[in-house]
């Protein structure tokens, strides 16, 4: 009988010991190192609580990947441990929590006490959630911590003044014991806000610096010790993740990933030890698996904008203009039979597209053109290509209604000032 297949993925390795799940990013580890500033700062703001006064509000701001959710998790679980009952503190990502009303529900659900019943997610006014929650939370007799993670998507979706009800309910309800912990990655946001929020919101305000390097081959260090046998992994593997996620604006969660899946990569491939090597193929996957997963929940009309950029791109042209990525568009709509849209609804699609980076574009003075907004697909157009190609809408293009040669003038060609696409993309980058 041959030997089961199921076996050489046992867990017996030579590398790992733990469990690799603990380096994701949801799993929150004992200690911060690199963090301890921050960290201490917002212990110092909410130890208030312990001397039985509110604390102020906080906003942890800084840029994708620099420990602000975990540490925010971190602190807020060590004041319950050392709190006890006379805390709630109460976590809302602000993607899903996505308005003042869903989180006044959330927070006035979390307080039922003998005389409440349950708030509907639905259907009462605003205010009679706000009198209802501002009810119960006088009612309790303890401090509220609301962490409000991505906060800046409730103002983005609601509007400059759409905390003000949250920061009103802090005031208005006279023996109110609530506080938030605001966290964002966007660091304009404060400026959009209406001014009356801002300064209440931001009574404390710490940042969280981008990692670099060294600091980031602390962590990773720190963070695979006991998940892997001590040697199993080379120090050239764990800085060139730390390289990496230094370049990606010190990014401690790239960094990490990076490990995770190329220590996932040596097991399987039944490798003694991670080298470089491994951390290579670990961080193609990564960049394949964003592309894939941005292209997969496109809608149909988006997937056929970016198959057009795809095709007229292969086309000629180094880069393309919105008129011939439209031309091409209605192209594909006909050949597979699909109503096409507006020139402007495409307009903004391909703006949309840029947004999940999978389009860039830049605008570039092109002497007697004037100033043209010239586009590029971002990435592998194969690989893209077949991703789209996936969705059965699209599964039996073939590029019959395409013409051979792309009608419009090359732009990079007549312009002979622009001598490579690096001139030209080194440029003015969009404001958008
Ligand atoms: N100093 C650190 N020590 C150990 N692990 C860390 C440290 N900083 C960040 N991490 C880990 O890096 C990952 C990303 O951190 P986190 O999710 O807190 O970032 P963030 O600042 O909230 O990013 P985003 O703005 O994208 O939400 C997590 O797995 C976290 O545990
Ligand atoms: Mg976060």
């Amino acid at each position: 009988m041959s030997p089961n297949p199921f076996l050489k993925y046992s867990a017996e390795n030579s590398i790992v010991l733990g469990d690799l799940g603990s380096l994701s990013s949801s799993f929150v580890p004992e200690s911060f190192p690199h963090r301890e500033g921050q960290i201490d700062a917002i212990v110092k703001v909410l130890s208030s609580i312990m001397r039985n006064t509110r604390p102020s509000n906080i906003i942890l701001y800084g840029k994708t990947g620099t420990g602000k959710t975990s540490a925010a998790n971190h602190v807020t679980r060590m004041l319950k441990e050392a709190a006890g009952d006379r805390v709630e503190t109460l976590y809302f990502n602000c993607q899903i929590y996505d308005s003042p009303y869903s989180i006044l529900v959330a927070l006035a659900n979390s307080i039922q006490d003998s005389t409440s019943g349950s708030v509907p997610q639905l259907g009462w006014p605003l205010d009679r959630i706000f009198q209802e929650t501002m009810a119960r939370l006088n009612r309790a007799r303890r401090f509220f911590v609301l962490v409000l993670d991505e906060i800046d998507k409730i103002v983005t979706k609601n509007g400059g003044d759409s905390l003000y009800v949250l920061l009103k309910l802090i005031d208005e309800s006279g023996e109110s014991k609530l506080s938030l912990i605001g966290i964002t990655n966007d660091t304009g946001f404060l400026e959009f806000l209406d001014s009356r929020v801002r300064s209440r919101l931001n009574q404390e305000s710490i940042f969280f610096p981008p990692y670099n390097a060294t600091e980031l081959i602390d962590i990773i260090s720190f963070r695979i010790k006991g998940v892997v046998r001590p040697g199993s992994v080379e120090d050239s593997a764990i800085n060139l993740c730390a390289a990496i996620g230094a370049q990606e604006h010190g990014d401690a969660r790239k960094a990490l990933d990076l490990m995770r899946i190329a220590i996932d990569i040596a097991v399987r491939e039944g490798k003694q030890k991670v080298t470089e090597k491994e951390v290579y193929k670990a961080r193609d996957k990564l960049e394949m698996d964003v592309i894939k997963e941005a292209i997969y929940t496109l809608p149909l009309q988006s997937k056929i904008v970016m198959l057009s950029a795809v095709v007229t791109q292969e086309q000629d042209t180094a880069m393309m203009t919105t008129g011939q990525i439209y031309e091409n568009y209605r192209n594909i709509c006909e050949e597979i039979g699909y109503p096409a849209l507006t020139s402007r609804r495409v307009s903004d699609l391909i703006s949309e597209l840029e947004d999940f980076g999978l389009l860039s574009a830049m605008t570039k003075s092109m002497g007697r053109y004037g100033r043209t907004r010239l586009i590029r697909v971002v990435g592998d157009h194969t690989v893209i290509k077949n991703h789209l190609l996936e969705d059965e809408n699209l599964a039996h293009f073939k590029g019959s209604k395409i013409p051979k040669q792309s009608k419009f003038e090359n732009l990079v060609e007549e312009n002979r000032k622009i001598s490579s696409l690096d001139d030209l993309f080194g440029a003015e980058p969009d404001k958008n």
